[in-house]
């Protein structure tokens, strides 16, 4: 499929911030940089330079256009969402169940409806417009067990030149008629996929075993030797989510240790493996995470919506062994796409295990941490030269409540915080994607 061509240079003159550290890890001071009166340059769809205007001004190169944004206009990185299942959207929002007989009653259904290519392609479509809109430009999403249902979504990205990760749904046992693969075609089907498209532009193949119970040893052990035949593909899986899920493990694999001793042993830890959930874990389970760089994304509208637990954040991220953790929507387990209100409700959960996230914890969450979680780090997650032009225009002043609650900010950090607990798709302005506005809201209505 043809590309567009490189972006022009252009430079964006307004408030930027970016995450530049790890505050869980460093603390909150100096891992973040905000300057009120900023210039982000981009060329080619990367950025070249960012830093205070009167320092950048004087480096740009004559002739580059630079455009002001508006006063109430906050420029930040892209969001990452490290957790999601495009295929779900259709069941987003579905009443009166927890996990396994969710995904009965709702999620299988849903995800069968994805064999169908045309169907699996409008749902691709809707769910980038979706997500672009909500200011995500960074996704790792499951797709069902149709291998077309992973050429829609990629075929998709590619479209918008979209950094994604995704994968096929292996499911091999205790899966509905129609959405059961076995252990050989999962894996020769993943392989051909891997080779159609991972490291096509920005897209990322994820090795993707749904999740330990609807997986013979077999196919988690195939899983596995695919991984270590290609290796810079990424894992996604779901662990440790709901104790009746727990308690399934534990009779499927007597053998095992533990939840995590199921994916150890078939070779699926490691750094660029990141596991949805994780809220029922033992000491020994973080400790094996830590050790192994297995990263986890924490997922609070959905562990919210379907009941299923608490994230323990000092435990997940205690000093001696913190795991790394990014963000998800998990929609449609999760009830929004946005990452703002995903915030919100990370925030709420921590306080409910007596934790307090700090503003610059819950925006390093949503994007660099993010990008740190799935080892993209080095391409997107922050607004720093070398890094690929995702960014989103945060309009601090979108909603009435918004507004009157930013008049009254004291500081950076203040904004931030209401951002996260009142934002949502409404406060993005615009988004844009390798140098490209992909997204613009529209103009709010005359009253
Ligand atoms: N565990 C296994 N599959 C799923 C899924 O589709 N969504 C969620 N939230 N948990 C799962
Ligand atoms: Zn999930």
């Amino acid at each position: 499929m043809p590309r567009s061509p490189p972006t022009p240079s252009f430079a964006l003159r307004g408030a930027l911030l970016t995450s530049i550290g790890d505050p869980f890890r460093d603390g909150l001071e100096g891992t973040r940089r905000y300057e009120g009166d900023g210039l982000l340059v981009v060329a080619g769809g990367v950025i070249v330079d960012a830093g205070p205007y009167v320092a950048v001004r004087r480096r740009l190169p004559p002739g580059t256009p630079v455009e002001r944004l508006p006063r109430s206009t906050l420029l930040v990185p892209g969001f990452v969402d490290c957790h999601v299942h495009y295929a779900q959207l259709p069941v987003v929002a579905s009443h009166g169940t927890q996990l396994l007989d969710w995904l009965d009653r709702y999620t299988f259904p849903a995800e069968r409806a994805a064999a169908e290519p045309r169907h699996a392609r409008r749902l691709a479509s809707a769910f980038f417009d979706a997500t672009l809109a909500a200011g995500t430009t960074t996704v790792a999403s499951f797709c069902t067990v149709h291998p077309g249902s992973v050429d829609a979504f990629f075929g998709e990205a590619r479209r918008r030149d979209v950094r994604a990760i995704g994968g096929k749904v292996l499911m091999d046992r205790h899966a509905p008629r129609g959405l059961a693969d076995t252990a050989q075609r999962g894996y020769d089907e993943s392989k051909a996929l891997i080779a159609r498209w991972h490291g096509r532009g920005r897209l990322g193949y994820a090795i993707t075993p749904r999740f330990a119970p609807t997986s013979s040893p077999a196919q988690l052990a195939a899983a596995g030797a695919l991984w270590r035949e290609h290796p810079d593909c990424w894992v996604q899986s779901h662990l440790s989510e709901s104790r009746q899920e727990v308690d399934r493990v534990r009779k499927l694999f007597p053998r095992a240790r533990d939840y995590v001793d199921v994916y150890a042993r078939a070779g699926l830890l490691g750094r660029r493996a990141i596991y949805g959930h994780g809220l029922h874990l033992s000491e020994r389970e973080f400790a094996v995470l830590h050790a192994s760089g297995t990263a986890l994304a924490h997922c609070p509208t959905s562990n919210l919506f379907l009941g299923s637990g608490l994230f323990a954040w000092p435990r997940a991220k205690m000093p001696a062994r913190p795991v790394r953790v990014g963000l998800g929507t998990d929609v449609g387990g999760g009830t929004s796409l946005s990452l703002l209100a995903t915030l919100g409700e990370a925030y709420k959960v921590a306080q409910l295990g007596g934790t307090s996230l700090a503003p610059a914890q819950l925006f390093h969450l949503a994007t660099r941490g993010g990008a740190q979680a799935l080892d993209l780090d080095a391409h997107v997650g922050s607004l720093l030269p070398g890094m690929e032009a995702d960014f989103v225009e945060l309009d601090c002043e979108a909603t009435p409540l918004l507004a009157q609650r930013v008049r009254h900010a004291e500081g950076i950090d203040d904004v931030l915080f209401a951002l996260a607990v009142l934002g949502d798709e409404r406060a993005v302005a615009a988004t844009w994607v390798a140098g490209r506005c992909v997204h613009r809201r529209a103009a709010a209505r005359q009253a």
